[in-house]
């Protein structure tokens, strides 16, 4: 297998993605070439493509309409959670709802989850049924974040069952479908997935420290917004500690900010909460790393390994 086949395997995917998603009606055309065009990681679609490769496909043609698939899902899953998290950016441009308003953007994502009927209606039902258990468990996790934030109930416990629905679901079906695809062995599969898994919990655990520590021009979307709805991993670990991130311990380190967001986020960061983040991400990546021992050698293998460092030291 050549390294090439994985570049040429996420070029198809994204034209596939563009054809798939065009319309007449100018709105949801515009739109949606809006998002898919503004330079999104496609950390999912090659979930499913190199655990494809991994498990020894061969044929580009058999993975890239699910992979396609798979970001269609994330992509209009994005388009309704920047409304819902009221973001103004998205991969550094105007969010969907900020163009065209909420109405347009809530129909935008409703197209882009129809297209996913049609790019799977070809891969019959136990495709299907892993597809659509995915997308059940996004929503649920979706939901139960808003619900328990509401609520003020994000504890550890519910932090990991949010992030295991919402993120990391999409990224186990994404790797169980490509390796399904290309294997009949029920091992290789179930390592991949379970790879995947453990990868999309370290993605979110990343994002979520991102939200506190990063940098919202290089990440292209903004931050605190988890904090500012009382949620995240940091808010997690904050309330377990009582601390009340007023802002107390952040004298020592940094001037108090005056908005309170920002003096939530500086209080976070001077009390050590983002470094235990940093060690559940750690952990997380481990898992995912072991889940490949027994994975063949091959450039996606490698490339799977190489995804984890990625993901663990991603700024954007
Ligand atoms: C954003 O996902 C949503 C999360 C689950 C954190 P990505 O960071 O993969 O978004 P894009 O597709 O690269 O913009
Ligand atoms: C991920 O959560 C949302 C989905 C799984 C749809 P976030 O709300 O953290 O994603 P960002 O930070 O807006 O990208
Ligand atoms: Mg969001
Ligand atoms: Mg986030």
């Amino acid at each position: 297998m050549s390294p090439d086949i994985i570049q040429e395997g996420l070029t198809a995917i994204d034209e596939h993605l563009l054809v798939a998603a065009n319309s007449e009606v100018a709105v949801l055309h515009d739109a949606s070439e809006h998002i898919l065009t503004s330079g999104g990681k496609r950390i999912r679609p090659q979930m499913a493509l190199l655990a494809y490769l991994a498990a020894g496909g061969q044929n580009l043609e058999e993975v890239v309409p699910i992979a396609a698939a798979i970001e269609m899902v994330h992509t209009a899953t994005l388009v309704h959670d920047d409304i819902n998290d009221h973001s103004l950016t998205r991969r550094g441009k105007a969010t969907v709802h900020s163009v065209w308003g909420r109405t347009f953007a809530l129909l935008t994502g409703d197209y882009l989850f129809t297209k996913v009927y049609e790019l799977m209606a070809p891969y019959g039902p136990e495709y299907n049924v892993v597809m659509a258990t995915a997308c059940s468990r996004l929503v649920e996790g979706e939901t139960l974040q808003a619900a328990a934030a509401k609520a003020g109930t994000v504890d550890s416990e519910t932090y990991k069952k949010i992030i295991s629905l919402k993120t990391a679901s999409l990224f186990e079906a994404a790797a169980r479908m490509g390796a399904q695809l290309a294997a009949d062995d029920a091992d290789l599969v179930e390592n991949l997935a379970n790879y995947a898994y453990n990868l999309g919990l370290t993605f979110q655990i990343v994002d979520d420290i991102l939200d506190i520590v990063g940098d919202p021009e290089e990440m292209g979307k903004p931050v605190g917004t988890d904090l500012m709805q009382g949620r995240g991993v940091l808010a997690v670990q904050n309330n377990q500690k009582s601390h009340d991130g007023d802002g107390a311990a952040v004298a020592v380190a940094e001037a108090v900010p005056q908005d309170p967001i920002e003096r939530m986020m500086a209080g976070l960061r001077a009390s050590g909460a983002v470094e235990i983040a940093r060690l559940q991400a750690e952990k997380m990546g481990q898992r995912a790393r072991r889940a490949l021992e027994d994975v063949p050698s091959s450039a996606a293998r490698t490339e799977l390994l190489d995804l984890v460092d990625l993901v663990l030291s991603r700024q954007k």
